[in-house]
């Protein structure tokens, strides 16, 4: 067992679905996967391994912002071995390029977190996602007549309830970026620090320039597809 991680080896799968909300951990088992068991409740934050088409998948809660998900993803690479990892979240639209329900395919994260300033020592690397799992998932949502999907940069803030988040975003969104959301920057930091793969899918949940927001009803829908997208891109 890991720190935070109530499983023994062998509990979780290679490839991992990290949604940030434990309970929709529970409902993409619920709803996608054959002969799901729970491993871990530690803190609350479940985490269940079964097959999708026979393949094994495992889905683990990463909680919200970077510190709480890179503490999983961490002992997710180092004590289990696990080789992908596919972010499954929300995003709030930037620009009005972006529609809410839309799906955005991160291929890279831009960040206000001091994780990787600390960790390149001031310099600014480029968190990018894998190119395999990019192009796989790309491909997934081209398959799909119900998504409206896009492929770009997302902003992985700090902060949720950021008064000036607008006008702080307005430089990044100059410069193509399209959507903001809390974890995609350090888990592709850690990704390439572990040789490892990571994507980050979003549905936009809230719109930051029109004020719109999604239903729950609207979310559980939009959510479903995206999570279909990122198991037929990690285990295609
Ligand atoms: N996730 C979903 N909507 C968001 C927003 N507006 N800001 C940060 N993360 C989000």
């Amino acid at each position: 067992m890991s720190t935070h991680l109530g499983a023994r080896h062998g509990q979780i799968a290679p490839t991992v679905l990290l949604p940030g909300d434990p309970l929709r951990a529970r409902w993409i088992s619920e709803t996608f996967l054959d002969n799901a068991t729970c491993y871990t409740e530690v803190r609350g934050m479940y985490g269940f391994t079964g097959t999708w088409n026979g393949r094994l998948v495992s889905v683990q809660g990463s909680g919200m912002g970077q510190p709480s998900m890179a503490i999983y993803v961490n002992e997710l690479f180092t004590e289990y071995d696990v080789e992908q990892v596919v972010r499954v979240g929300s995003a709030g639209a930037l620009t009005t390029d972006v529609a809410i329900r839309d799906v955005v395919i991160a291929s890279g994260a831009c960040t206000d977190s001091a994780m990787n300033r600390h960790r390149f020592h001031g310099l600014d690397y480029a968190p990018v996602a894998d190119f395999g799992l990019l192009r796989a998932a790309v491909e997934a949502a081209e398959a799909r007549e119900d998504v409206t999907h896009h492929v770009g940069l997302i902003y992985s803030s700090d902060s949720f309830y950021n008064p000036r988040a607008a006008e702080l975003g307005k430089p990044l969104v100059d410069h193509g970026v399209l959507a903001v959301e809390m974890e995609a920057s350090a888990l592709y930091t850690l990704a390439a620090s572990y040789r490892r793969k990571a994507l980050a899918i979003c549905t936009i949940s809230d719109h930051l320039v029109t004020g719109e927001e999604t239903t729950a009803a609207e979310r559980e829908q939009t959510f479903g597809a995206m999570v279909e997208i990122a198991l037929a891109a990690a285990l295609r």
